[in-house]
This record gives structure tokens, C-alpha cells and sequence, in this order.
């Protein structure tokens, strides 16, 4: 009797240890270990699990490449969405003390998916930063104090609801995140008059490795040179940036000619590689190539289109191209006065008479599944070269190219004066994009390897010691780190690519800042420690 009643104490103990030593769910201990370290109550709505029906749309809400939502793809144990930056903070803290990867996400434009899918290292859980998204514009100091989360669109329009004569530098697609688009460069149609973005920042605060919020004073000038072209994620989480805000006249210029083959868009795309660097700085023109229906009978050509940002009004634009490229034939019917924050509108590609206050909207315009790479180019391209370009877009269902122009303030900034390398001697970048619109694996495979012939075909005309990438335009094809093994030597590969003689310092700077490899992802900075 009393044995068995012994035996039934023990069973139960037996079975309460059980329960008792059932794993909590990786987000169970994260909340439990945020609610710790953070100075109030995380509410439960900050954490969304793949359990959680909402989940899907939380992930896909600003994910820009359809590639990296895939079924096939690993999607994060659960997203925390974080409501002031004493949670981020928290977050650092959890994800190292839990050992779980970490993610982060501003404006999901990311070209790899890097920001809200790991395909090196799971699990991993993601921050989104998307609710982290005031813009507080300083009229009387020109400057603005923007969080990451906010995104490009959003600033213009704040600056502009100030000032019709202040704007920013910075890119031309207007659903970017300013958190992650600042960390690359960040270009757009005023770089050729004020630089980049990431040109005109003051100041930032970032969480770093511990969990620490640190301003520039406060990071120190190696650190606060990396987070500049350096690329994201590989320095700390960018809570916001201090903008420099430049002077915008109140009216400025657009216009968008397009040349077809058969209206000689080989020999003024020509003429345009030996000017458009060279133009007037208050005049950006770049190249949008796409392949259109437009032959004489509706047969498939390649449309050159010049679509451009004048600084200044219709009468002096004129003047300028009469002058500099009058092979265009820019009339003034082509020309569309506006002020500059409608001309944001019209570079990014919304209709016409859209109010900007659409911008606060932070959505992007479309989504694809798209694969990219970019040139940085410093010869113009013989016309027989492009002759071969034409006929490989001809053969792909989207194909896209981006020229544009440099010149200007982007050859009067030095190489090393922030982590952002290509300066003096580029003509122009080149962008190449495939994208399509369903996700078998054969559709990838067939443009994925269009894309890497037509890459292989322009090497020819480009620098190739190194063969220079923007960071921006994430391209894995370039090589990426292991999880287990993050050789320096491997990373020297892209990062050289990417950031030229920078490379080095932002290692140093990387093995300073994080020797342990707390940030990182495919093709982060990797510390020099690390080296086998
Ligand atoms: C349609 C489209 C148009 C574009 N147009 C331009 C353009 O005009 N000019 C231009 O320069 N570039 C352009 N880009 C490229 C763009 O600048 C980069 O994709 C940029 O990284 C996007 O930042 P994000 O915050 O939106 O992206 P995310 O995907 O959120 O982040 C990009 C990278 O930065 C990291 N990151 C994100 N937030 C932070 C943070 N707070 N702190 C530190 N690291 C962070 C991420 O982990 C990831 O590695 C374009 C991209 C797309 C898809
Ligand atoms: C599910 O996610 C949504 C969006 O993040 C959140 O508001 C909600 O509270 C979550 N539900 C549960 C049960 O966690
Ligand atoms: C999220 O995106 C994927 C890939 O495009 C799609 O299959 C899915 O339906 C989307 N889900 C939601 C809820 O938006
Ligand atoms: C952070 O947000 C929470 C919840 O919204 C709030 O209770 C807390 O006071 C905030 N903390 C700071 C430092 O702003
Ligand atoms: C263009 O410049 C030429 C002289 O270089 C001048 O004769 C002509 O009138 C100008 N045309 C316009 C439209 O300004
Ligand atoms: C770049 O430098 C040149 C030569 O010093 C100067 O004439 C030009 O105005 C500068 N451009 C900008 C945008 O500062
Ligand atoms: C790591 O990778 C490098 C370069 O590929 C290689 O030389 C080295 O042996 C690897 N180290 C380990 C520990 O696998």
C-alpha cells in the first residue's frame, strides 16, 4: 500500500519533470529574456511567430524580391517588430545570449533577401524595423534626424512639407528604407550636384554588439566612416541617421525622350557615354534600356529612354543640352516644370498627378522575382559592342538596364573619404536586371543564366582588377561567406569588388567593433580573427 502510493509520487514527479523539461519554443525564452532586459512590458503583438496566421503578410510586407519568399526559401522563427529603440537594444542582448542568428530589416529592398531570409545559418528570428519611422526635420539647421525605418519617400515629403526649397540626395525608388539604403551609398538624380546619401550624413545612432546605443561621438570616426558605404548588417543596427539637408530651387526640370533602335539609339547612347559625366552638375540624364513593342509594326526593339532631373527651369535646360547634347533633340514640349518634390514622383515612376502625399504611403510600386548585377564603367562602349548588347536583350522576356552618370560632386569625393569607393574616372554605372513573374525553378534557372551570359559578355568593356559591384545591388553570384569557415580570403573576392582599397579598413574597423561575427550574413565584413 504505502509502496505503491510511493510508486504513484514518483510517477508523477517522473511525468511533471517531463513537462518540466519540454523545450520552451525559441520565441517563448526570447520573450521571456526581452522582458528582462527591457525597460517595460513587450507587448505580445511585438512578436509574430510562423504559427501566427499573420505571419506570411508581416514577412511579405515590404519584401521586394519575390525570389526570397519562395516555399524553398528558410523563412525566420518568428519576426519581433520593435516599438522604440530600448527594445532593439533588448534584442542584441536575447538574440546573443539565446544564441539565435539575427536578422534585420528596414525597407526590405534588399537584392538578396538578406534582410528577412538566411540561407547559411538557421534558425534565425528578424527584427523589422518598420515601425521605428519618425522623420523630425530641423528647418532653422537644415538637417533632419530620420529612424530607419522610414522610408526615402516619407523623407522627401516631410522635408518638402517644410521647406519647397530644401530637399536630400538620396535615392530614386521611393519605398527604399533609409535604414538599409544609407549603409550602401544610397545614389539618386541630385549625386552629380551633392554626392550620395550617405555624403551628406551628420550623425547616427546605432545599437552595436553590446546591446549599446551609440551616437558618432560616441562610435568614434573609424566606426562611424564603415556605416557609411560599408553595406548593412555588418557594423550594429542603425537606429537613425543625421541628414544634411541641400538647397533645391522651386522649380526644377523632368522630362523622359525615348530613342528606339531604328531611331538611332546606338550612336546617341554613344555620344551620351562621352557627356553624361561631363554635363552641366545641375543636369543628371540617365538611360533606362528596356525592350519594347515599339517597331514599325509593333515587332519587339530595344527603347533607349533619357530621363532626366534639371535643376533649374525649362530656359537654361535648353540652353545646356543645345549646347552639351544637342544629338537628344530635347524640345521644350518634352520639358515639364514642377517642383522638386514632384519631380521625386516622376523619377520614381507614379502616374502622372499623383499627390505626393502618396509617398507616406512606403509602398513600393511593384514586386518581381528579379535577379541583378552592376558595372561601373570608365571607357565608353564601342558602338559594335553595343550592337551584341541589343541582341542578347532581344532574347530575354524582361530584360532592363540603367545607365548612369557620374561626374561631378561623385569625381570631387575621395576614394577613402567614407566606405563608398567609386568616384573619379567612372562614366557611368550600369545596372542589369532580369525579373519575371512566376518562381519555378526552371523560370529562375533560364534568367538567372541569361543574366550571368550577358555579365559575362560586358567584362570585355569594363575595369576588371578589380571588376567593381555597388553593395547596394547585392549580387551572391560574387561569392559569399560560409557559416562555419569565414575566410578573409574568400571575402576578399567581393569585398574588393565592392569597396576597393576600402576593404581592408572595414575589416580592421569589423575585427575592432564585433571580433566575434555577431553581425553577419552571406557577404557581411568578416573580422580579420577569423582568418583559418
Ligand atoms: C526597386 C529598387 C530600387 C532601388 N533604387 C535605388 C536607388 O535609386 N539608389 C540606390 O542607391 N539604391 C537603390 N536600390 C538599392 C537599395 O539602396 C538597397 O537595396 C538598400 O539596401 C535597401 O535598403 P532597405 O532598408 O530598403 O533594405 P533591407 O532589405 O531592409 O536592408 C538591406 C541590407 O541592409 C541591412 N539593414 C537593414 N536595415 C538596417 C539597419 N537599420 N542597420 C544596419 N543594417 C541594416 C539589411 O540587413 C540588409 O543586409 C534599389 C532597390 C530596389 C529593390
Ligand atoms: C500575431 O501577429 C500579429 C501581427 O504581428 C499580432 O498583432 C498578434 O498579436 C499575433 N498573435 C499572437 C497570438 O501572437
Ligand atoms: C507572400 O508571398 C508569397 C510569394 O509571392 C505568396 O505566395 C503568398 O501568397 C504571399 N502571402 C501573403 C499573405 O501575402
Ligand atoms: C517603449 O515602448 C513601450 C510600449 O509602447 C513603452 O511602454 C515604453 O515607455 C517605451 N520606452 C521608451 C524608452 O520610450
Ligand atoms: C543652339 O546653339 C546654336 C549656337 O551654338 C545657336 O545658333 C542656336 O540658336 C541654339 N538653339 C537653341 C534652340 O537655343
Ligand atoms: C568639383 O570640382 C571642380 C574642380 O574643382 C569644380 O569646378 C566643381 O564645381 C566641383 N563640383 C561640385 C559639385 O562641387
Ligand atoms: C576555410 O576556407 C579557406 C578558403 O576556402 C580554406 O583555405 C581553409 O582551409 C578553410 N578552413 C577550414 C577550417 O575549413
Amino acid at each position: 500500500m504505502a509502496l505503491s502510493s510511493i510508486s504513484i509520487l514518483s510517477l508523477l514527479l517522473v511525468l511533471l519533470s517531463a513537462s518540466w523539461a519540454t523545450p520552451a519554443s525559441i520565441e517563448d525564452n526570447f520573450i521571456q529574456c526581452l522582458d528582462d532586459n527591457s525597460e517595460h512590458v513587450i507587448p505580445i503583438s511585438a512578436v509574430c511567430a510562423q504559427t501566427n496566421s499573420s505571419f506570411t503578410s508581416v514577412l511579405n510586407s515590404t519584401a521586394q524580391n519575390l525570389r526570397y519568399l519562395e516555399p524553398s526559401v528558410p523563412k525566420p522563427q518568428f519576426i519581433f517588430t520593435p516599438l522604440n529603440e530600448s527594445d532593439v537594444q533588448a534584442a542584441v542582448i536575447c538574440a546573443k545570449k539565446l544564441g539565435i542568428h539575427l536578422r534585420f530589416r528596414s525597407g526590405g529592398h534588399d537584392y538578396e533577401g538578406l534582410s528577412y531570409a538566411s540561407e547559411i545559418e538557421t534558425p534565425f528570428i528578424m527584427l523589422d524595423l518598420a515601425r521605428l519611422r519618425s522623420t523630425n526635420v530641423d528647418i532653422d539647421d537644415n538637417t533632419a534626424w530620420v529612424q530607419a525605418g522610414a522610408t526615402i519617400g516619407e523623407v522627401y515629403y516631410r522635408i518638402s512639407e517644410k521647406s519647397k526649397t530644401l530637399g536630400f540626395p538620396a535615392g530614386l525608388c521611393s519605398s527604399l528604407g533609409i535604414g538599409g539604403h544609407i549603409t550602401g551609398g544610397a545614389y539618386g538624380s541630385m549625386m552629380r550636384k551633392y554626392g550620395l546619401g550617405a555624403d551628406n550624413v551628420l550623425d547616427a545612432r546605432i545599437v552595436d554588439v553590446n546591446g549599446k546605443i551609440l551616437d558618432r561621438a560616441a562610435m568614434g570616426e573609424d566606426h562611424f566612416w564603415a556605416i557609411r558605404g560599408g553595406g548593412g548588417a555588418s557594423f550594429g543596427i542603425i537606429l537613425a541617421w543625421k541628414i544634411k539637408l541641400v538647397p533645391v530651387p522651386e522649380t526644377v526640370t523632368v522630362f523622359t525622350v525615348p530613342k528606339t533602335l531604328e531611331q538611332g539609339a546606338s550612336k546617341i547612347l554613344y555620344r551620351w557615354q562621352q557627356v553624361a559625366d561631363k554635363l552641366d552638375e545641375d543636369l543628371f540624364i540617365r538611360v533606362i534600356i528596356q525592350v519594347t513593342k515599339a517597331g514599325q509594326k509593333g515587332e519587339r526593339t530595344v527603347t533607349t529612354a533619357y530621363n532626366a532631373l534639371f535643376l533649374g527651369d525649362a530656359d537654361r535646360l535648353l540652353q545646356v543640352m543645345n549646347q552639351s547634347f544637342p544629338e537628344l533633340g530635347l524640345t521644350r514640349k518634352d520639358c515639364i516644370e514642377t517642383s522638386w518634390i514632384k519631380s521625386v514622383l516622376y523619377i520614381a515612376g507614379y502616374p502622372s498627378e499623383t499627390p505626393p502625399e502618396a509617398l507616406l504611403q512606403g509602398k513600393s510600386l511593384f514586386k518581381n522575382y528579379f535577379k541583378a548585377k552592376s558595372d561601373f564603367v570608365q571607357q565608353p562602349i564601342p558602338e559594335t559592342a553595343l550592337e551584341g548588347l541589343w541582341k542578347r536583350l532581344l532574347q530575354e522576356d524582361s530584360p532592363l538596364m540603367i545607365w548612369n552618370p557620374y561626374g561631378g560632386m561623385m569625381a570631387n569625393i575621395s576614394e577613402s573619404a567614407i566606405a563608398f569607393p567609386h568616384r573619379k574616372g567612372t562614366l557611368f554605372k550600369i545596372q542589369y536586371v532580369t525579373s519575371w513573374y512566376e518562381g519555378s525553378q526552371d523560370a529562375t534557372t533560364k534568367h538567372m543564366d541569361w543574366i550571368r551570359g550577358l555579365y559575362d559578355y560586358m567584362a570585355a568593356y569594363v575595369p576588371t582588377s578589380p571588376r567593381a559591384a555597388y553593395v547596394n545591388y547585392r549580387d551572391l553570384d560574387l561569392g559569399i561567406n560560409d557559416k562555419t569557415n569565414t575566410s578573409l580570403s574568400q571575402a576578399r573576392v567581393w569585398g574588393t569588388k565592392y569597396f576597393k582599397g576600402n576593404f581592408d579598413r572595414l575589416v580592421k574597423v569589423k575585427s575592432k567593433v564585433d571580433p566575434d561575427n555577431f553581425f553577419r550574413h552571406e557577404q557581411s565584413i568578416p573580422p580579420a580573427l577569423i582568418e583559418a
